[in-house]
């Protein structure tokens, strides 16, 4: 068996940690010797409200239990800079910034209003990135920082009615795979979970035998592990629930290369090739970069100018 992966001496700041989920990460880093700075604006499922409570019980526990832990109630958007600065006035630095904060505004496309959309792309993602920014000077000059921000299978593959929420989400991903790439050279890494879990989020939506299997607690785990300092896993997305984890990544079909000569690249050559296009099946790449940052790009383009004209025959197919 391993030792126990120890958070003695770092900070954590974890958003919307009043209940659901974040709070079983605040209880178990605390546990684990973090301090940790419990962020909830308690507010209704739908973002309206506050009440200091939520944050305070969880703080509470957590001192009752030996640990260390502090109450921020600022909304994480427009709060940012304040969450980081409680972590600054009380503890001295930041180490962990879990975005977990959220709000649900669930209506269908047809009927969502501009502010139903704006306010939960608001919380979610615009206070991921205010937190992150906020933190961003410290981890960077302390060489080290951890970074996970909260997507949801809504934003990898979409949901009926979360048109707001799943272009949030996936908005998550970009902003973390890119500090991923800013931060490596600091030992900064950034990650995103897509969780499946009990809350009150899920509560009216999945039948209560699931839900029992869904604890909270099953996520944690995961989160703890890719932000503890012995872990370099950065720029990944993993999907989680009931205790399964599994990575999600993307791919590239192989796809087709035409020459680029105006009067034979066409709408028609592409129909023609379509199948190939969307082939899955001879060499697939698995990117992790921008293209920009890629020789193949190059070698593409080449091999497409010196294809054939005429591309009905000229076509070929990409060698990986
Ligand atoms: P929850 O509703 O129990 O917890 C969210 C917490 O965020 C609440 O305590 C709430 O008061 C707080 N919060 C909301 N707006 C805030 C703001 N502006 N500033 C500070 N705190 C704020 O929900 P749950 O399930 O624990 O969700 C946690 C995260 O996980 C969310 O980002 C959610 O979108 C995500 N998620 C949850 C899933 C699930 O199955 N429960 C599925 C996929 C993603």
């Amino acid at each position: 068996m391993s030792s126990k992966l120890s958070f003695e001496g770092r900070v954590v700041v974890v958003t919307g940690a009043g209940g659901g989920l974040g709070k079983v990460y605040a209880l178990e880093y605390a546990k684990r010797g973090a301090k940790v700075v419990v962020n909830d604006l308690g507010g209704s499922l739908g973002g309206s409200g506050h009440d200091k409570r939520a944050a305070d019980l969880v703080v509470g526990e957590i001192r009752k239990s030996g640990g260390t832990a502090v109450a921020n109630y600022d909304s994480v958007s427009g709060g940012g800079s304040n969450i980081v600065k409680t972590a600054i006035d009380h503890f001295g630095r930041v180490d962990v910034v879990i975005n977990n904060a959220g709000i649900l505004r669930d209506v269908s496309f047809a009927k969502m209003s501009a502010e139903q959309f704006a306010q939960v792309v608001d919380v979610h993602l615009n206070g991921a990135y205010e937190l992150s920014h906020a933190a961003w000077p410290y981890m960077l000059k302390q060489k080290f920082g951890r970074i996970i921000n909260t997507a949801s299978p809504a934003g990898l593959y979409g949901n009926f009615g979360q048109a707001n929420y799943a272009a949030a989400k996936l908005g998550l991903v970009g902003l973390a795979e890119t500090l991923s790439k800013e931060g490596l050279k600091y030992d900064i890494r950034a990650n995103v979970i897509a969780p499946l879990a009990s809350s009150r989020m899920t509560e009216d939506i999945l039948p209560a035998h699931i839900l029992k299997q869904l604890g909270p607690e099953k996520i944690a785990p995961l989160v703890l592990y890719l932000t503890h300092e012995s872990c370099k896993v950065t720029n990944s997305i993993f999907e989680l629930a009931g205790g399964w984890y599994g990575q999600i990544r993307w791919e590239r079909s192989s796809g087709q290369i035409f020459n680029p000569n105006e009067e034979t690249l066409t709408p028609e050559a592409l129909l023609h090739k379509w199948g190939s296009i969307n082939d899955f099946t001879d060499k697939p790449f698995k990117p992790t970069e921008h293209p920009i940052q890629l020789a193949d790009y190059n070698d593409l383009i080449t091999k497409a100018r010196n294809l054939p004209k005429n591309n009905d025959q000229g076509t070929i197919k990409i060698e990986s």
